[in-house]
This record gives structure tokens, C-alpha cells and sequence, in this order.
């Protein structure tokens, strides 16, 4: 097997006024940032939770699954706006495995919520893939990987749940190469399944990890075979060991073998094989990141592309979050470091605002809890407490100006008319749609005619959630009414007057969205269709980047 990552032996040691250069390029090596997607019930929270216990970052199994239940207990948004403390602490996990720093950050699997789900995309290395080998590739993969491969993400893939009936593997390779158009190269192949699964086969070390059910612990040590032919294995399970050697025969002439340069250009995906539940295969994942995966790379803004193991800070807001805390309610922002080192205390530059802040209070995300950051490199996340200035996009440096690009905005497909039943309360709804709206809980719209607000959104649950957080954060009674849009567009054009003429003339379909751009709201696709038509000279987009 190959070894990509940089090795921190052959760094130089730090000394002196050459320590800091040294000591970030030594830290930025051994980081390894990436996010989990799957389908609902593939067993993300399962196998985070393995993840975590082989770091020992967690102890005993079962303390994720308890977030997850706590959040998902109930039906009723309230009550799980009162769980958000605990949901949101385990949405960026930060552990230690062979010596290297692993971020790992949770994507929300709910389809209402994919919109926050394809940003946090954007502040991840690599991804985790893991797909249920009893049901195949599923929906929300295939867009979760669409967003991927905008990026070019590496990608490493699981199919779980081995100890069940599955569909045939090779049948679910297939289908991950067809469907999610990415090369498969299995690096270990299940022998049985379900009631005779055995274990597995590791197609790169020629060995046979033997399978053992309900496995708690994370130093459990699985027996290892070596060799496919070896007699013991042939003694122990006959039949399965024929067909393995017939499937072995199989892959090594139809499938792909693992290739480092493909998998780093995300053209082709790492396969293995397990079971979460038992801490099967997971230790493998855990190795393949680190073996594998990349440390942080370089990343395009405006002017140029930023190092990660530059001098000098740099990083981006890919996700807000509020009321972390319910006793203090505050906002957080989250930070992707992009370059540099962060320290606390620091003083960085948020650009979008041309202001100087002193960071003196961060917050890091480990597995158990909230705590202070002292500091931070290339690939880490931390939390900013936001008074209510920061907005999704936003570049910090520690003065240069530019601002990172690709991290996106998708047009909504759902659309509310806001009314209140208090008019006096005009100014809190304002005010609460404002903030809400650079959380990117909700996108919010203004007609340039009229005083509607609109809302729009992916899914409708972030109506509901909207509506809750209103009540009970600015004391906003707000009733939501079916609105006759259909798509919204954000519109540009090199031609000013152009789109002078397309407010003056479309003004209750033309509004501005939070962060000031100019959008039309279409009320069938016909109506889209015919506008872009009429108005050759404007782009219509159906997806923004941060301004
Ligand atoms: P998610 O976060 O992707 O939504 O999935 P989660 O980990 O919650 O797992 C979904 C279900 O699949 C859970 O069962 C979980 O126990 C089960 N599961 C996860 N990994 C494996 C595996 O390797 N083998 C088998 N057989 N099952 C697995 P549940 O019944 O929904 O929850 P619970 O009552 O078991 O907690």
C-alpha cells in the first residue's frame, strides 16, 4: 500500500526564529478533515461513534447514539430546538489517531436540512461514504456525492451492515460505479453474509480478518489469517473460502485496483467492507484516512490560491448555528482555518466588514464537550461566538484581503409569504428573519415592490423551525402563506441597465435576499423560461456563492 501522508519525522525539527514555519507545516501534515455522508439509517451515528471509541476520544459505546435518540425522540421542533445544544456539540468531533489530528464533521442527514449538509461539504478534505449493503446506493448519497465531486473530494466508501442479508457486492460495486459514476477499487472483499458472514478478505495485504460479533470495546482485536490459502481457513469454512477465491478472481480481473493519484482526484473510491455496529472494518476506515486521505491543501479565494502551511492565519465561515447553548443564547460561527496558525486571543480581520476583531474566546468541538481553543491550523474547525456580524462565506485574515470562493447557495424550491399577527412586532420579524437568513437556516427575499417578505427553502421542515425559532427568540407570533412562486434565480449581468430595467419592470418579482443580492422569483417554470428569454442580456443562476 502507498503512504500519502507526509511523514512528521522528516520535518525539521523547530529551533529558534524557524520554529513557527516548521511547527505549521508539522501540524497542517497531520490533519485529516473530513465529513461522513450517507442515506438515512446507513449508520453514520453508528460507526461515528466507533470512530470515536478507537481514538479513545469516547470510552463506551452508546454516548452519540444517546444524542441521536435525545434528538430524535421526538417529532415536535420545539422540543428538539431544546436538545440543540447537545446535537450541535456533535457536529464537528475533533480526536487523535496514530499520531494525527482527525476532524470529523457531521453532516446533517435529513433531506430538509441538505442545504447546511453541501456547505459543510466545502470545509472537508476527504469524505466517508457509508452505504447500507442491504439497500445499495440510495438517494441522498447521490446528491451528497453530486456536491463532492464538485470539489473533486476524495472519497472513501462503506458498506455496512454486513452481518445481514445484503445484495450481492459485486452488484454493489456495480451499482456505485453506474449510479454514482465513481470507480470502485475494493480494498477488502466480505466473505458471506448476514448469519455466515466470516469476515473479510484484504485484497491489498493478502489476509483474513475473522469476523466476531458485538464488539463494544475499541481495543477488540479481530484474528487475523494470513494468506487465501491458507489451510486453517479452508478447514474453518470450505465453502465460503471457494467462493471467495472464485469473487477474488472475479474483482482482481473486473474491478479497478486502488490507485492513489485517482482516489486523491476523487475519480476513484477505496471499497471496504463491515459492520459498524460490531466495530467491523472500522479500524481500516480509521487507517485509510490517515494512510490516505489528504492533509489540507491549498484553497481558492478571490486573489490568489492560500497555502495551508502559509504564516499567516486565514479561514472561512461555512455554517452558523444558534443558541449552542440555550443558557447563554448565543450564535456560533464556524470556522474552517484555511492557513496559518490561530491563536487565542488573536487579532484577525473580518473582511467582508473591513473590521478588526479580537478573537478571545473560541470554542473547539471535541467528542465529549465544548472546550477552549488554544490553538488552531489548517483543517481545523472552530467556533467564533457571533453577535450577530458574521454570515456564511465570510473570509477572516489577519489583513490581506480575499475571500474564499465556492461555498455555495442553492435556489430554494419552497416559498412562504410571512405575516404577522401583530403589526407592532414588524421590527423584531425584521430583525429575526435577518439573522436567520445569514444562518442559512432560511433564505430570505424582498420584493423590490410591496411589503411582503418572502421565505424560501429547500425543505419544509426549515418552515416549521423558522416559525418556532421566531416565537421563541424574538417573540414573533409569524403566520406562513402559500406563496405562487415556483423557483427562484439570482440574476446578474455586466449590464447595468439592463438590470435597472428588469427591477423597474418585474419589481414584485425581483427582491433581495439577506446578503443584498438580487434574485427573480419565478411563479411556474414556463414563467422562468420565458423571462430568460425576454432578458438575454442577464444570467440567471440557480445556485450563488457567498458575495
Ligand atoms: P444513521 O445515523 O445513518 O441514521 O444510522 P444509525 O447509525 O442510527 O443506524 C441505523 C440503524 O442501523 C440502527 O438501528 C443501527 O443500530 C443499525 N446499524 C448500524 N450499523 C449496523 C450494522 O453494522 N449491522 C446491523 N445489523 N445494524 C446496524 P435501529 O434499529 O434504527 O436503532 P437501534 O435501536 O439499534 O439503536
Amino acid at each position: 500500500t502507498t503512504d500519502s501522508s507526509t511523514s512528521t519525522d522528516d520535518l525539521p525539527e523547530s529551533s529558534g526564529s524557524s520554529k513557527l514555519p516548521a511547527q505549521i507545516a508539522r501540524e497542517t501534515a497531520r490533519r485529516r478533515t473530513f465529513g461522513i455522508i450517507s442515506h438515512p439509517d446507513a449508520g453514520k451515528t453508528t460507526l461515528t461513534e466507533k470512530l470515536l471509541l478507537f481514538s479513545g476520544a469516547i470510552q463506551m459505546a452508546g454516548t452519540v447514539k444517546a444524542r441521536k435518540s435525545a434528538r430524535h425522540a421526538t417529532s415536535d421542533w420545539m422540543e428538539i430546538e431544546k436538545q440543540r445544544g447537545i446535537s450541535v456539540a456533535s457536529s464537528v468531533m475533533q480526536f487523535e489517531f496514530r499520531e494525527h489530528v482527525i476532524n470529523l464533521l457531521d453532516t446533517p442527514g435529513h433531506q430538509d436540512f441538505s442545504e447546511d449538509t453541501y456547505r459543510v461539504l466545502t470545509a472537508v478534505d476527504s469524505a466517508l461514504m457509508v452505504i447500507d449493503a442491504a439497500k445499495g446506493v440510495e438517494t441522498q448519497t447521490i446528491k451528497l456525492l453530486d456536491v463532492c465531486r464538485m470539489r473533486h473530494t476524495p472519497i472513501v466508501t462503506f458498506m455496512n451492515k454486513m452481518d445481514r442479508e445484503t445484495r450481492d457486492p459485486l452488484e454493489l460495486l456495480d451499482e456505485v460505479e453506474s449510479v454514482l459514476k465513481i470507480q470502485c477499487a475494493p480494498v477488502t472483499w466480505p466473505i458471506g453474509m448476514g448469519k455466515n458472514f466470516r469476515g473479510v478478505y484484504h485484497l491489498l495485504r493478502d489476509e483474513v480478518m475473522l469476523f466476531a460479533a458485538g464488539s463494544e470495546r475499541a481495543d477488540q482485536e479481530f484474528e487475523i489469517i494470513k494468506g487465501i490459502d491458507n489451510p486453517r481457513l479452508q478447514e474453518m469454512f470450505p465453502l465460503e473460502m471457494d467462493q471467495l477465491r472464485m469473487e477474488v478472481e472475479l474483482v482482481h480481473g473486473a474491478s479497478h485496483p486502488f490507485d492513489l493519484e485517482q482516489f486523491l482526484a476523487g475519480v476513484q473510491t477505496p471499497v471496504f467492507f463491515g459492520s459498524a455496529i460490531n466495530n467491523f472494518g472500522v479500524r481500516e476506515i480509521l487507517s485509510a484516512l490517515v494512510d490516505w486521505a489528504p492533509a489540507p491543501k491549498g484553497r481558492d479565494a478571490t486573489v490568489r490560491v492560500v497555502e495551508p502551511t502559509e504564516p499567516k492565519f486565514s479561514g472561512f465561515v461555512f455554517k452558523i448555528q444558534a443558541n449552542m447553548d440555550p443558557a447563554h443564547r448565543d450564535r456560533i460561527a464556524f470556522l474552517r482555518v484555511c492557513s496559518g496558525r490561530f491563536e487565542r486571543g488573536m487579532k484577525i480581520k473580518h473582511l467582508r466588514l473591513g473590521r478588526e476583531v479580537k478573537i478571545s474566546s473560541v470554542v473547539t468541538f471535541m467528542a465529549s464537550s465544548r472546550e477552549q481553543v488554544e490553538e488552531a491550523y489548517a483543517g481545523d474547525i472552530i467556533g467564533l461566538p457571533n453577535h450577530g456580524n458574521m454570515q456564511i462565506g465570510d473570509s477572516f485574515s489577519e489583513g490581506e484581503l480575499l475571500t474564499f470562493t465556492g461555498i455555495p447557495f442553492f435556489a430554494p424550491e419552497l416559498f412562504r409569504v410571512v405575516r404577522i399577527r401583530n403589526p407592532l412586532k414588524i421590527k423584531q420579524l425584521h430583525k429575526g428573519l435577518q439573522q436567520l437568513g445569514e444562518e442559512g437556516a432560511v433564505q430570505v427575499f424582498k420584493p423590490v415592490l410591496g411589503s411582503d417578505l418572502i421565505l424560501g427553502a429547500v425543505g419544509v421542515l426549515q418552515f416549521e423551525v423558522v416559525a418556532s425559532r421566531l416565537m421563541n427568540e424574538y417573540g414573533v407570533d409569524a403566520i406562513f402563506e402559500t406563496a405562487s412562486i415556483s423557483s427562484a434565480r439570482w440574476v446578474s449581468s455586466d449590464d447595468k441597465k439592463a438590470l435597472a430595467d428588469f427591477e423597474n419592470q418585474l419589481g414584485h418579482n425581483v427582491a433581495h435576499d439577506a446578503a443584498g443580492n438580487l434574485a427573480y422569483l419565478a411563479t411556474s417554470s414556463v414563467n422562468l423560461r420565458l423571462t430568460e428569454e425576454r432578458w438575454p442580456k442577464l444570467t440567471f443562476h440557480a445556485t450563488r456563492e457567498h458575495a
